[in-house]
């Protein structure tokens, strides 16, 4: 892209800070040429952020200088790995600018598994847990627990077009509390459907409401700085493959220590206890962040989480942020404006079409020009055959896709409570009994390493399925 291309001569003029970014460029140039080289256009960062090569050849030095063994004994392989897992723990404390003294950080395989950690162990009876329509699947299973155990389970909704929380709701609901039980409050820091931020103030308010806060930030760490020492959520969920790429199958739970105490592990495995007993039944469960980690850790691969988390400093986030803020921007701007010769817009977006509050992921559905909705599917085949990878379907996140695609309840209860769907039921057999409607919507999303041209691709490919 040359600096006298029109489109960018405008995108700069609308965007004007965009070139304070360009230590990106570079990174890309070198760091990710991959990509180039491939002639991918990533889109998919809300799916899973890109790892930078140095990241690579560093773990792989570290681990082709050194000899690890399993940790937690004493000799000198056990040691040497043990040191390199709690020095991992004491940076992602410190990357999230947490007290050590006030949270800890669990080691899990994935975000989902740090929601299920606080989901099993969590005192539901005679609680409540508050939650979100928008939220990830992970978050929303936790109410089976909630379930399970007596809780009452309560939804707070989003409303269209932008996807937000009606705050008179939420401050009902908190206001609610459960007098004999603990309270639970859950929802996305990001959305992972529309991008939306959810404000981070809701945090003291559910707090000055007695209820316990589960903040999933799996999609807001990785284009946004979550400072832990100027907001105190109970417990932080994340998967650090989608800040950085690398390594895959790890995440963590970041917990307030006095929230912590008050969860209570439904049972006990290696690692995760002082003692255990055969003949005296009995088990003592180890202190802090090694009571919720099962049996041997992923030793080798958490040091690649410093590696990356430095890479993200190395950048910084201001950066990243502006970076997102600016092609995402873009991208709004030009695909909301696309209209058929019939004068329809080509695209419907989900959530907000400016880029207050909300970070770098558009979700959206296409339409021909007789304002036919082009069904999901046969985008992504489209956008596969132009090598862009993005994501379609509902992205785990079942309730901001009904609100986004005005499915019903009613609709809902009529497929559900049908005979042959008592057990199981496809993708496809769930689109037709909502009678045809549109089952998913198309995400594209900007993460830390998108450029002007992935954009201008995706525009490029955008606007030929205009008629
Ligand atoms: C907001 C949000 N929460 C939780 C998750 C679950 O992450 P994982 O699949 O890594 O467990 C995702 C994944 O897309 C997400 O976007």
């Amino acid at each position: 892209m040359t600096q006298t291309d029109p489109d960018f001569v405008a995108f700069l003029r609308a965007y004007p800070t965009y070139p304070t970014t360009r230590i990106i460029d570079d990174l890309r140039a070198t760091e990710y040429a991959r990509l180039d080289i491939g002639g991918h256009i990533y889109l998919d960062y809300t799916g899973g952020g890109l790892y930078a090569e140095s990241q690579l050849h560093r773990h792989n030095r570290l681990l082709a200088e050194h000899v690890f063994g399993n940790p937690h004994s004493s000799n000198p392989t056990s040691q040497a790995a043990t040191q390199l897992v709690e020095h991992a723990r004491e940076y992602v404390l410190k990357f999230f600018n947490a007290d050590p003294d006030e949270y800890l950080a669990i080691f899990t395989p994935n975000a989902s598994g740090a929601l299920k950690l606080v989901g099993e162990s969590y005192p539901f009876p005679k609680g409540r847990y508050l939650l979100t329509f928008d939220n990830h699947n992970s978050v929303n299973g936790i109410r089976e627990f909630a379930h399970a155990r007596g809780a009452e389970v309560m939804y707070i909704p989003i409303a269209l077009p932008d996807m937000r929380v009606d705050a008179s709701n939420l401050d009902r609901e908190l206001a609610r509390p459960s007098k004999d039980g603990h309270n639970l409050f859950a929802y996305p820091a990001q959305s992972n459907f529309s991008s939306v931020k959810h404000p981070l103030e809701w945090i003291e308010k559910a707090h000055e409401n007695g209820w316990d806060v589960l903040l999933d930030a799996a999609a807001f760490v990785p284009t946004n700085k979550l400072d832990l020492s100027v907001v105190k959520p109970d417990f932080v969920t994340i998967s650090f493959y989608k800040m950085f790429g690398y390594p895959t199958g790890l995440g963590a739970l970041i917990a307030r220590r006095q929230a912590l105490a008050k969860l209570h592990r439904p049972w006990f495995a290696g690692g995760t206890i002082t003692v255990a007993s055969v003949q005296g039944e009995k088990y003592y469960m180890a202190d802090g962040a090694h009571a919720f980690e099962d049996g041997t850790i992923d030793y080798l691969n958490i040091p690649a989480i410093e590696i990356g988390l430095k890479h993200i400093e190395s950048i910084g986030y201001d950066v990243i942020q502006e970076r997102v803020h600016s092609l995402a921007g873009w991208l709004l701007d030009k695909l909301t404006s696309m209209k058929h010769s019939s004068g329809t817009h080509l695209a419907r977006v989900y959530g907000p079409t400016t880029t207050q509050d909300r970070g770098g992921a558009v979700a959206a559905n296409f339409y021909d020009k007789e304002g036919k909705a082009i069904d999901h599917r046969f985008i992504e085949e489209r956008a596969n055959e132009a090598n862009i990878s993005l994501r379609t379907g509902c992205f785990c996140n079942p309730g901001a896709g009904e609100v986004a695609l005005g499915i019903s309840r009613v609709e809902l209860d009529v497929c559900f409570t049908s005979p042959d769907h008592e057990d199981r039921l496809s993708v496809d057999d769930f689109r037709l009994c909502i009678d045809g409607k549109s089952s998913g919507a198309v995400r594209i999303s900007v993460g830390m390493v998108t450029n002007f041209n992935d954009i201008q691709e995706f525009l490029a490919f955008a606007r030929g399925l205009l008629t």
